[in-house]
């Protein structure tokens, strides 16, 4: 039983629903609630990771109460297959404004490898922020290749290619309200 069946290239891609849209908006109020009792009375800067993050962290923002809270974006890429990382990390575009002495609290779709976590993390150690905090919605440690600190974490999932709700596949799907599993099939 399929959510989605797309035709696309000869094959079928079948998308089955992993989290609801409630269940992924229910987490982000917890998560925001959390964030905001650590943080409360500090200057922080959001990171969203892109392109994946966006749709998380437009809704992350808006469930934390923090009056001090900037935003930022940061683009990264892992050149790989469709579906995996070569591991070769790359900034595609780089932060607006300093964040030395800022507590800068990085937004990621998924940590998976944990490759692109970890070059990010090494590069903004170079700009002597505060502090560094991650906050993940998905994490899938079956794949992980180097262990990164995660402060935050919505859901801990299997190893299945995901879709939806910022992830993507060969750039679609990230639309989706919903985190599918995706999977193929010839026609
Ligand atoms: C995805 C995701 C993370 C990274 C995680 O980004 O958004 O940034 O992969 O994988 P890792 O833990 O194995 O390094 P991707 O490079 O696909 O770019 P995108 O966010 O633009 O989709």
């Amino acid at each position: 039983m399929s959510d989605l069946v797309t035709e696309y290239n000869g094959r079928l891609e079948k998308v089955t629903t992993m989290f609801t849209a409630e269940q992924i908006q229910a987490r982000i109020k917890a998560l925001g609630e959390e964030i905001s009792r650590d943080y409360q009375g500090k200057e922080v800067v959001a990171v969203a990771v892109l392109k994946g993050s966006v749709p998380f962290f437009a809704d992350l923002i808006r469930a934390m109460e923090l009056p001090g809270l900037s935003c930022d974006f940061l683009g990264l890429s892992s050149y790989g297959s469709r579906t995996e990382t070569s591991g070769v990390v790359r900034l595609t575009s780089d932060l607006s404004r300093p964040v030395v002495d800022k507590h800068v609290l990085v937004i990621e779709d998924i940590v998976d490898t944990g490759l692109t976590m970890q070059y990010l993390l090494e590069n903004l150690a170079t700009r002597k922020p505060a502090s560094v905090r991650i906050c993940t919605l998905l994490h899938k440690p079956a794949n992980e290749r180097v262990s990164v600190p995660l402060d935050y974490i919505g859901f801990t999932i299997e190893n299945e290619f995901v879709v939806g709700y910022g992830l993507d596949y060969d750039e679609r799907y990230r639309q989706l309200p919903f985190i599918g599993v995706m999977r193929f099939e010839d026609l």
